[in-house]
């Protein structure tokens, strides 16, 4: 049993209790690799924000698990050597099994997600509550799951979005007595999270996405306030990101994502945790086709995966800064 204290890791508690209070979120970002983990710590360092590094079980299968942990036990000392201890929360992102959740927790994670929102309401909440019995024991977080996202959760796919019933939640939550809820307003994974028919053009001819369901937002806060909420599929897939991997020969077509000011409203709520993973992948994939384009004797993978870095951590520092406002709150 290896604990996420010895780690010099954090659950979330503290942190969300805050992230409520003062407005803002707190970023979850996604990570596979170095490189990742690198831009993440490094953009989380400089705008000295908390951070939740996300892993999710197709990370696990490509990574290995154990590399996974001993790099985010690394960020930890990492981000103490440029110069700030940020807070760092190693978080399994749509876990589908308590056996999942189990071996995170046995080896270092301080949080889990329990994704049983494919379930029926019952099943969600007798397989919720046991791994929060479990996680609990060892004074880990656990997020849950009410309401199903559109596009594709991890290995669990849903074509279509149910948003979250706000009669269900505080029910849900008492029941399973969870740290967090990951509801559905809207969002959706991936980089093309509407079709363009679903949208309306703006004054300059830029889609325009239909809006988040605020008004369930607002209703589940009624019913449960200040309790965290988590908001999964938030990437706003910019779109100069989208003409440069276009530009450079990738095929992108119809990429639509959630507006930044969105967000920010959402951040503003009880909002505390906030899902980015298609606009990093993006990020580094258009620095990547840049480079292959416009130096193709390059063969040195610190010359492609070094500019994919900063793309990222530039990303992400402005993500902190404009989006989620969890700049400075560490
Ligand atoms: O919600 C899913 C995340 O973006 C992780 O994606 O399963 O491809 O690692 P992945
Ligand atoms: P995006 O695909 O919008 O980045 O969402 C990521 C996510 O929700 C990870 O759990
Ligand atoms: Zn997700």
């Amino acid at each position: 049993m290896i604990s996420y204290k010895e780690l010099g890791l954090s659950n979330t508690k503290e942190l969300f209790q805050k992230a409520v209070k003062g407005g803002y979120a707190i970023p979850a970002y996604n990570f596979n690799n170095m490189e990742q983990m690198q831009a993440i710590i490094q953009a989380c360092v400089e705008t000295k924000s908390p951070v939740i590094l996300q892993v999710s079980s197709g990370a696990r299968k490509y990574a290995n698990s154990t590399l996974l942990r001993y790099m985010a036990q690394g960020a930890v000392q990492y981000a103490k050597e440029l110069g700030y201890a940020i807070p760092i929360v190693l978080h399994l992102d749509h876990g589908d099994t308590f056996e999942l959740c189990k071996d995170c927790i046995d080896n270092g994670f301080s949080s889990v997600m329990i994704d049983g929102s494919h379930h029926s309401y019952e099943e969600n909440i007798a397989l919720t509550k046991k791994v929060v019995e479990y996680a609990h024991a060892h004074d880990v977080s656990v997020e849950g799951e009410l309401g199903v996202l559109a596009g594709v959760e991890d290995e669990v796919s849903s074509a279509v979005s149910h948003y979250t019933k706000p009669e269900e939640v505080e029910d849900f939550v008492k029941k399973t007595g969870v740290d967090s809820l990951a509801i559905s307003i809207g969002t959706s994974h991936g980089a093309n999270k509407f079709k363009p028919e679903q949208c309306t053009r703006n004054t300059e001819g830029i889609l325009v996405p239909p809006p988040l369901r605020f008004d369930i937002l607002e209703e589940i806060e009624k019913r449960i306030p200040g309790f965290p909420i988590v908001l999964h599929g938030s990437s706003s897939v910019p779109q100069d990101q989208v003409k440069v991997i276009n530009q450079y020969g990738g095929k992108m077509v119809d990429a639509i994502g959630i507006p930044e000011d969105e967000l920010r409203k959402a951040a503003k709520s009880a909002v505390c945790k906030i899902n980015i993973d298609s606009d990093g992948r993006l990020a580094m994939t258009a620095a990547i086709r840049e480079v292959f384009a416009t130096k193709p004797s390059e063969f040195d993978p610190r010359k492609y995966l070094g500019p994919a870095r900063d793309a990222l951590k530039d990303l992400y520092k402005k993500k902190n800064i404009n989006v989620l406002g969890s700049a400075n709150q560490a």
